[in-house]
């Protein structure tokens, strides 16, 4: 018996963010037991140039301030994006504001970025030793008017300490934020975030990826697409929570506002991936995001376009065991289809 067993149904008694925060202390302070290391050779995988000793990683708002990067890794996720960040420090909106919809084994919060701001982050991240890939996910202040200038400035406090930088524009819980995934803004911003970048005069500039909905038109998919291979983006994050109520939901919570996350998300998700891979002709890789529990949820992200994924919700559920179980299916599911690495069946849906 693992101990999350034990430790898990004594957390999920607790408010939400009293357990979260528990955990992020935990981490912090090296309590939390670290499991048998499980790297298999087949797991490795590279994607822009760095090495992923496995392509299962932390999903962004985990660890908002780079608080447990360290901790996560050691958990066994081959990389852990922290964030989001915004340029200035924030709280975010009134609590209560995530809920756990326990009979769907979901979340919804409407959390709105709690963020220590740019400058914190980056002084945590300054004295890291540098191991393992590390990502930082930027969104912006709820109260700032100029849509780039966030962004502008998160790129240039963090780039230096992220092994790939994300642009996040899909969260639910930011008035405005989500508009900038159309046409009217998306260019402009990209535009002005690479430039930011460039400016930063880095030996190696992080790739920059962008994070979407699941929730867009069909106009807006084919936007983005066309917009990201034309500006030159590294790739695509597909995808964040969802503002749809599936049917299907059966928790009282499923009328509160804000993202709703975990497994009613997995196929409407897995559906904007694979779209998104057909849309950019395979060009661009993407991180398959949104409901995975499993090996073979991980698996299907990749065959229908993933070149790495990222879970946030089901560790609330099945904790940090949950990883080193998704790697050994993992590595069953893609020897059984005759495949000796994990690029080799990325986008295996489409051929
Ligand atoms: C409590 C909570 C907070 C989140 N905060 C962020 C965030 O700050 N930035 C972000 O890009 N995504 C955030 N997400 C979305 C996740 O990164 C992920 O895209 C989404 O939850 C789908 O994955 P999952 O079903 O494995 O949780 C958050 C999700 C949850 C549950």
């Amino acid at each position: 018996m693992d101990y999350y067993s034990v430790l898990g149904p004594l957390l999920r008694l607790l408010d939400p963010e009293t357990a979260h925060g528990l955990a992020i202390k935990a981490l912090k302070s090296d309590w939390v037991p670290r499991p048998a290391p499980y790297e298999v050779s087949i797991l490795g995988t590279k994607v822009w140039n760095r090495e992923f000793a496995n392509p299962i990683g932390l999903a962004a708002g985990f660890d908002k301030n780079a608080e447990a990067v360290n901790g996560m890794l050691a958990q066994g996720f081959g990389f852990v994006e922290a964030g989001t960040v915004t340029a200035r420090p924030q709280s975010g909106n009134p609590r209560p504001r995530l809920f756990r919809l326990k009979k769907d084994m979901a979340i919804i919060n409407r959390i709105g970025f709690n963020s220590e701001g740019a400058h914190a982050v980056a002084g945590r991240l300054r004295g890291r030793q540098h191991v393992g890939v590390v990502g930082i996910n930027l969104g912006k202040n709820k109260d700032s008017r100029d849509i780039a200038s966030d962004y502008v400035e998160g790129v240039r406090v963090l780039a230096p300490f992220a092994d790939y930088m994300v642009l996040n524009v899909s969260s639910p819980n930011t008035p405005g934020l989500r508009k900038l995934q159309s046409r009217e803004h998306l260019a402009d911003l990209l535009a002005a975030v690479k430039a930011a970048l460039a400016e930063t005069a880095l030996e190696q500039s992080p790739p920059l990826l962008l994070k979407i909905a699941p929730d867009l038109t069909e106009g807006d998919k084919g936007d983005i697409a066309e917009i990201s291979l034309g500006v030159g983006i590294d790739g695509l994050i597909a995808t964040n929570t969802t503002v749809e109520r599936p049917a299907s939901l059966a928790d009282a919570h499923r009328v509160e506002a804000g993202g709703l996350s975990g497994p009613p998300l997995m196929v409407p998700s897995t559906q904007v991936l694979g779209e998104m891979y057909r849309l950019t002709n395979g060009e661009l890789p993407i991180i398959g995001c949104g409901g995975i529990q499993s090996g073979a949820d991980a698996y299907a992200k990749i065959r229908a376009g993933a070149s790495l994924v990222q879970l946030y919700s089901a560790l609330v559920y099945h904790g940090p065991d949950l990883v080193n179980r998704i790697k050994r299916q993992l590595t069953e599911l893609l020897k059984a289809d005759g495949f000796t690495n994990v690029a080799e069946a990325v986008g295996a849906d489409h051929r």
